[in-house]
């Protein structure tokens, strides 16, 4: 079917729609849907998060998804094609789900590693973030499936995101913010995009016409849907006059009834909700929910299956940057020789409890995760000795229990009566909207009880806890520890209430291995004003706290028996999450003196960094390797293994740059002051920054190191022919050569840079394109690399304009910001057209 014919299917399908069903159609009917309207052959149209996984429907464990790793080390991979296969298989997760639209990906910018969401957005620079995301949004949308870009615009941090007002000024906007929604748009057609909280120059993002109308839509020819952020919608004129469609999550939202009668009383013209109501029916057609409209992609026109489980290993190791690797006897220390090693000791807390996702709306419940224990252990031959010590507690607080315990839920009405009955994979009770088991109803329910086992790993004093509201009360092996009340307090946010800190309420004296009985009931409370009904509540755990000494002196004691000691350090979910930034960088715990001592017990002493964002490593010159494991998804653990042991060779290059601390980074500020975050370094984000900056970060943009070398062994360039509007500004060609002893992968880049003499305050040099391209050992290649236009060009605020400064560019060829190993010259003549 063409686009005319959609758009006749479309046409008369509203058609049949009375006001107050159009005006329906674009509120959610619950927490993730659109109502259906059987009377014109609509089906109801299911979204969910996203980015790394499909959760589905239930925010609960009992339809496990494949945990990708995390959208930062998509990107490091610096490889579109691959984000395009991570999208397919998204789509068939979606559709195995039942899922039509995917609430993904993020495509803001890393502009302070301070933002708490910093792991789910792929860079802090503008162009890979929009061809990581445009393979992302292709491959979905390969297989049937829609997505959400978001979050549009500038949702660059989390503090006092609902009411937060971000003056950016139009340059950096247009260079930096919005410059990934424009690729995708244009290179990928999303079929939607996501409005952010914030606000935008002095208008909320739902409410903002000249961005989500002008922009978005007549600029840059958008034709899918705008969803709301979930909550986002405040304002029912002010938000569909200002271009936002859909109003997420229902069934309490400002769209459905309210909007029906603003038409009614003549405070917004019907047409405008005809306009939004089209673009959800073009959706519904699009995923094969309209009767008579054939879906975007037919059912014989998916792609082939994909395996999860392979993928995500696939990506995890080509997403790990190796920052540091130095010599060891002559060679460096990685890879490790699994054959001819002795012993190694394997140390951290997260190398047993690996972090493999993010937290917040990104969470998906994998069905199994690959730890680097289990990981190292499965790779290495029977003989070789691993032993493994926790070394240092990155958590100070209680956690959701999880190892060692086995639970269920049960419900039960005012009555006592039960209603249902579901397994919980941990201790995270949490059903919101429609979540509720079968036959459980939100009226009815009055209390939830948590039971089930649970087996220590070690003897001792074990706390037990609560997290979120209700009225409790904790057993643990026949005692009553904590029996009472938790009440919102008067100032908190309810969503803080519910997912906020954990209350330690007791402790009980445990041996390991000996299995007792756990229960947490909740009376739970019902809070009028949410806009979802929500029970979420907690039962939290941890173990025997350990004298941090002790635990680092064991560690150094492993390690020095050790041929090669492997470290895993890691931030936790209070440190990495939606809903808050990071106060600062630091590693939390004993974990920074941990690698000290380890590193000068044993000079093979390799240090595996698992977090989602940049953390500070001051030990980094002490230790002989440092990798960047991100969060690595479900298959962490293998993948690690494959990359120590010389398997593969970790791929990964850095999509951001990681200062030596916090103070050096160009943007050290999230808080708004009185309501307002003005981006004041304009366009000198990231290494745009850095790049004019006397201060050297530890590593910089597009740094990592593999197993091979490669030579670099000349540069030429052509001018692009034709019309000078088109997007390729020429094509750099490079002739290289893995001159190592093994296969490999290089990520070519090429960054443009400013004429000597230009004057205005642009940025030195930006990313203009790269290319990744895999060799056997010896082996030569001639790539050619297309430099986008837009590297060239500057938004001329005075013309509301693109301009491009004609003058003698330089493409500035190599590994990384700073291992640039060729240039070449590239003539760029006065333009016609900006
Ligand atoms: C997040 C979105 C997410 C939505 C639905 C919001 O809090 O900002 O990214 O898609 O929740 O879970």
């Amino acid at each position: 079917m063409t686009d005319t014919e959609r758009a006749a299917a479309v046409e008369q399908a509203l058609g049949k729609l009375d006001l107050d069903t159009k005006a329906r159609l674009l509120a959610g009917q619950d927490m993730w849907s659109l109502p259906p309207v059987p009377e014109i052959g609509l089906g109801s149209l299911v979204m969910s998060d996203g980015p790394i996984g499909v959760r589905g429907v239930r925010s609960t464990a009992d339809d496990p998804s494949v945990a990708l790793p995390s959208p930062t080390a998509l990107a490091a991979a610096w490889d579109p094609g691959l984000a395009r296969r991570a999208g397919r298989l998204l789509a068939q997760e979606a559709r195995r789900k039942g899922v039509h639209v995917l609430l993904a990906p993020t495509v803001n910018l890393h502009r302070s590693p301070l933002g708490g969401r910093h792991f789910e957005a792929y860079s802090e620079d503008p162009y890979l973030t929009g061809e990581i995301g445009t393979g992302y949004v292709a491959g979905v949308q390969d297989g049937g499936v829609g997505t959400t870009v978001k979050h549009f615009v500038a949702n660059d941090a989390e503090t006092d995101r609902f009411t937060v007002d971000n003056v950016v000024g139009e340059r950096a906007l247009r260079e930096l913010y919005l410059a990934p929604f424009e690729a995708i748009v244009k290179n990928a057609r999303p079929w939607g995009v996501m409005a952010a909280y914030n606000g935008v120059n002095g208008s909320t993002m739902t409410e903002h016409r000249r961005l989500q109308n002008e922009v978005l839509r007549d600029e840059w020819g958008f034709d899918g849907f705008v969803v709301s952020d979930w909550t986002a919608a405040r304002d029912t004129v002010a938000a569909v006059t200002g271009g936002l469609d859909v109003a997420m999550p229902g069934p309490r939202t400002v769209y459905g009834e309210a909007l029906a009668q603003a038409v009614r009383e003549g405070r917004v013209e019907e047409s405008v909700v005809d306009d939004a109501v089209r673009r959800v029916l073009l959706l519904a057609g699009r995923a094969g929910l309209l009767e008579g409209v054939p879906a975007a992609v037919p059912a014989g026109a998916l792609p082939a299956a994909v395996d999860g489980e392979a993928l995500a290993r696939e990506i995890a190791r080509r997403s790990f940057v190796l920052l540091r690797n130095e010599p060891r006897d002559g060679r460096p220390v990685l890879p490790l020789d699994p054959a001819a090693l002795r012993g190694v000791a394997l140390v951290g807390a997260a190398a047993r409890d690996a972090r493999v996702l993010g937290g917040g709306s990104a969470h998906v419940f994998p069905a199994h995760v690959v730890s680097p224990l289990d990981g190292l252990r499965a790779a290495l031959p029977a003989g070789t000795g691993l032993t493994y010590s926790v070394g240092a507690d990155p958590s100070a607080e209680l956690a959701v229990a999880e190892q060692g315990f086995t639970l269920r839920a049960l419900f039960r009405d005012a009555g006592g009566r039960p209603l249902g009955e579901t397994a919980l994979p941990s201790g995270q009770a949490q059903w919101l909207g429609t979540d509720l088991p079968e036959g459980v109803s939100f009226a009815a329910l009055h209390t939830v009880e948590v039971t089930g086992t649970f087996t220590p790993r070690e003897s001792g004093a074990h706390h037990f806890g609560t997290r979120g509201l209700g009225g409790f009360r904790l057993v643990v092996a026949d005692t009553v520890v904590f029996e009472g009340v938790q009440e919102m307090g008067q100032e908190s946010d309810p969503f803080e209430a519910f997912f906020g800190a954990p209350l330690d309420r007791g402790t009980a004296e445990l041996e390991a291995g000996v299995p007792v009985a756990v229960s947490l009931t909740c009376d739970v409370f019902k809070i009028e004003d949410m806009p979802i009904e929500t029970v979420a509540f907690s039962l939290v755990h941890r173990g025997p706290r350990r004298d941090p000494d002790e635990l680092i002196a064991e560690a150094v004691a492993a390690a020095r028996d050790a041929e090669a000691a492997i470290v895993v350090v890691a931030t936790t979910e209070r440190v990495e999450s939606e809903g808050f930034d990071r106060a600062d960088l630091r590693l939390p715990g004993r974990q920074d003196d941990l690698v000290h001592a380890v590193a000068a017990a044993n000079p093979r002493t390799v240090v595996v960094v698992n977090s989602g964002a940049p953390v500070e490593l001051p030990w980094r010159e002490e230790v002989a390797a440092v990798l960047l494991g991100w969060f690595p998804g479900q298959e962490a653990g293998a993948a690690l293994a494959d990359v120590l042991f010389g398997a593969e060779e970790p791929g990964g290059r850095l999509p951001t740059t990681w200062p030596v601390k916090l103070a050096d980074a160009p943007v050290t500020r999230v808080e708004p002051r009185e309501g307002v975050l003005t981006y004041e370094e304009g366009v000198h984000i990231g290494y745009r920054a850095w790049d004019r900056s006397d201060v050297a970060p530890a590593y910089a943009f597009g740094h990592g190191l593999g197993y091979t070398d490669w030579e670099y062994d000349g540069a030429g360039y052509e001018a692009a022919a034709g019309h000078d509007d088109a997007d390729t500004l020429g094509v750099v060609t490079v002739r290289l050569r893995n001159a190592g002893a093994r296969a490999g992968r290089e990520v070519v880049q090429v960054y443009l840079a400013v004429p000597e003499d230009d004057g205005a305050d642009r940025p030195r040099r930006v990313l203009a394109g790269f290319l990744s391209v895999e060799l056997p050992a010896g082996g030569t290649t001639e790539v050619r690399v297309p430099l986008s236009r837009r590297a060239a060009r500057t938004w001329d605020e005075t013309a509301g304009a693109w301009r491009t400064p004609p003058g003698t560019y330089t493409a500035e060829i190599g590994r990384s910001l700073v291992d640039r190993r060729l240039t070449v010259p590239v003539p760029v003549p006065v333009s016609a057209t900006g």
